[in-house]
C-alpha cells in the first residue's frame, strides 16, 4: 500500500508502483507510526522501498560510521541505525529543532537512541565540522543544495565508502529542460552531471521511487 502521495515517483505507472509497494513486508510498530505521521502531516520521507535499499547497501558494505544530511523526523535514520548494528554510529542532522525532538522520541521507541548522535543546524556545515571520515553518507537536503552537498561530502567519505542521494530524478523533472527559476530541478540536474563526470566516484542512478543515486568513492 502507498501511504503518502510523496512516495509516488511521478514517472512510474501507478499500477506498477502499487505492485512494488504491495510486495513489501509489514513494518514494525515504530516504523508504521512514523509512516502514518508522515502521511498525515505531509512530512517527506524516503518510504519503505528506498529504506530497504539503504539497509541493504549499509549491510552489504558493512558501514558502521554513517552521516545523514537532512533527517527530518528520523525515519531513514532508524533504518540506517538498524543496518549499522549495535556498534554503529549514525549522525542525524536537520535544520528544524521540532523535527529533532520528534525524531529523538522515535529513536527511543525503536531502541536505537544510543547509536544516534542528533545535531540540529545546517547539515553541510555540521558534516564539515564533524571529525573523521564516514563509511556511508546519505544526502536528502534541499535539492538546490545538492551540488554543494556533494562538494562537502566527498572529502568526508572514506575510500570505498558510499555516498547515497535521494530524489535524483525529482518526479522525472531531472530529465526535462528546467525553467531558470526552478532552482531545485537545476540543483538535481547539476548534481547528476557532477557525479557522472567525477573521476573520484562510481555512480549508479537507480529509478526507484523518486530516483536514488548510489556512488562508491574510488
Ligand atoms: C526530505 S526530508 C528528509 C527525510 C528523511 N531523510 C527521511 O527519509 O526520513 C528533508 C529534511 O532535510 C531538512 N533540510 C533540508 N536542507 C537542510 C540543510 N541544509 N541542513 C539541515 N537540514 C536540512 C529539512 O528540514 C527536512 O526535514
Amino acid at each position: 500500500m502507498i501511504r503518502s502521495e510523496n512516495l509516488r515517483s511521478g514517472y512510474i505507472q501507478d499500477d506498477v508502483e502499487e505492485y512494488l509497494y504491495g510486495l513489501l513486508p509489514e513494518r514494525d510498530a515504530v516504523i508504521e507510526e512514523i509512516e502514518c505521521y508522515a502521511a498525515e502531516h505531509r512530512v517527506p520521507i524516503i518510504g519503505p522501498a528506498v529504506a530497504r535499499l539503504l539497509t541493504l547497501l549499509g549491510q552489504v558494505s558493512g558501514a558502521t560510521r554513517i552521516f545523514e544530511m537532512g533527517s527530518a523526523i528520523g525515519y531513514s535514520t532508524i533504518w540506517l541505525a538498524r543496518a549499522a548494528g549495535p556498534k554503529g554510529k549514525v549522525f542525524y542532522t536537520d535544520g528544524d529543532p521540532a523535527n529533532a525532538e520528534r525524531a529523538k522520541k522515535y529513536f527511543k521507541q525503536a531502541g536505537v537512541a544510543k547509536r544516534i548522535d542528533v545535531q540540529v543546524g545546517d547539515a553541510l556545515e555540521l558534516l564539515k565540522k564533524t571529525p573523521g571520515k564516514f563509511d556511508l553518507i546519505f544526502n536528502d537536503v534541499n535539492k538546490n543544495q545538492y551540488p554543494d552537498a556533494l562538494r562537502v561530502a566527498l572529502p568526508k567519505l572514506k575510500r570505498g565508502g558510499l555516498f547515497i542521494t535521494d530524489n535524483t530524478l525529482w518526479s522525472g523533472k531531472a530529465a526535462r529542460p528546467a525553467p531558470p527559476d526552478d532552482v531545485h530541478t537545476l540543483g538535481v540536474q547539476e548534481f547528476n552531471r557532477l557525479v557522472y563526470e567525477s573521476k573520484e566516484l562510481y555512480p549508479v542512478l537507480i529509478p526507484l521511487r523518486d530516483g536514488v543515486t548510489v556512488c562508491r568513492k574510488l
